[in-house]
């Protein structure tokens, strides 16, 4: 890996001010392009004639589409590995085709299960490689509920977000965000659901209050901010025994009476509605996820920037 390539693998590769800049740039290039063709590039066309190669391990909508659109708006393109039909499929190694890509693209955005090959990925890249979702974490999810949080005029720093129900890479990249912008996490799940506690000592080493509960109401009482997401990760079993554990965590309208009056209800989706969210709350007035789901482009825009030494 060259020395100064930018990786974008968790938050921390960027730090909260990069974060900070990556929302205030995706506001800013939000709203010059307001109405405008999806696919039309912005005025600047600060990405022309580069090229992401986006591979994917498992499924996908949001973060295929919205990066794929991110490169057009920049000037730039995408296109897909799919990993079952290219030879990473055959067993060609991460190595071997980190180094392939590294010579024909600008970029690689890779999802994947074991974040161990992300990092393998970007060891052996010498350009940057951005994590599109491992069973760790999935920071880019995160930096456009960010942005989504901030456009409902929450400002980040002491801000209150309730975390309700299965403690997985969604969560583990919230706290890591927390920890960066210094907002709090109040976190309940079931017992032996919790996030993993490097993630909850990462934010609370770097000053955000962290409370993890089995109360689900507890946690959101007075919260600014909700959010929930499947109860079973992609790769996961389908366990009833873990589907009971999580059902006192659903985010219903008895739920969300505790939290602020002005709450919003943020998801990453795809949702189960009826298991982790009700149909009242997701099609109610506090949520914002369809807002969430499109400001993964604008923020993805951000991140490529970043990544590419633009920002
Ligand atoms: N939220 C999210 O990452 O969605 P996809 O799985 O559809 O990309
Ligand atoms: N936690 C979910 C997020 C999907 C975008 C999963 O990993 O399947």
């Amino acid at each position: 890996m060259a020395r100064d390539t930018r990786n974008f693998l968790d938050l921390t590769d960027a730090g909260g001010d990069a974060i900070a800049a990556m929302i205030n740039d995706a506001q800013d290039r939000k709203a010059a392009r307001y109405s405008w063709p999806k696919g039309k590039a912005d005025q600047d066309r600060p990405l022309e004639g580069h090229t992401l190669a986006m591979i994917f391990e498992k499924n996908s909508t949001r973060t295929r589409v919205s990066f794929d659109i991110a490169m057009r708006q920049l000037g730039g393109s995408a296109f897909i590995l799919e990993a079952g039909t290219s030879q990473l499929g055959r067993g060609e190694t991460i190595a071997d085709t980190a180094r392939v890509l590294s010579r024909m693209c600008d970029a690689i955005m890779l999802r994947t299960d074991d974040h161990a090959k992300i990092e393998e990925m970007a060891r052996h890249a010498t350009v940057p490689v951005i994590n599109g979702l491992t069973d760790r974490s999935h920071p880019c999810q995160i930096v456009a509920d960010l942005l989504t949080m901030i456009e409902h005029r929450k400002a980040l720093p002491g801000l209150e977000v309730a975390w309700m129900g299965d403690g997985n890479n969604v969560l583990h990249s919230i706290l890591e965000a927390a920890g960066l912008m210094k907002f709090n996490v109040r976190v309940a799940t079931p017992a032996g659901y919790g996030p993993d506690a490097e993630f909850v000592e990462m934010a609370r080493q770097n000053g955000a209050r962290v409370d993890l509960t089995q109360d689900a109401a507890a946690a959101a009482n007075d919260a600014d901010v909700i959010v929930t997401d499947t109860w079973i990760s992609m790769g996961q079993d389908d366990a009833a025994e873990k589907l009971a554990a999580m059902a006192p965590f659903q985010v219903n309208e008895a739920l969300m009476a505790h939290a602020k009056s002005d709450a919003i209800f943020l998801h990453c989706l795809p949702a189960h509605v009826g298991d982790e969210v009700n149909e009242a709350v997701f099609e109610g007035p506090q949520s914002v996820v369809f807002d969430e789901a499109e400001n993964r482009i604008h923020a993805q825009k951000s991140i490529l920037l970043w990544a590419l030494g633009k920002l």
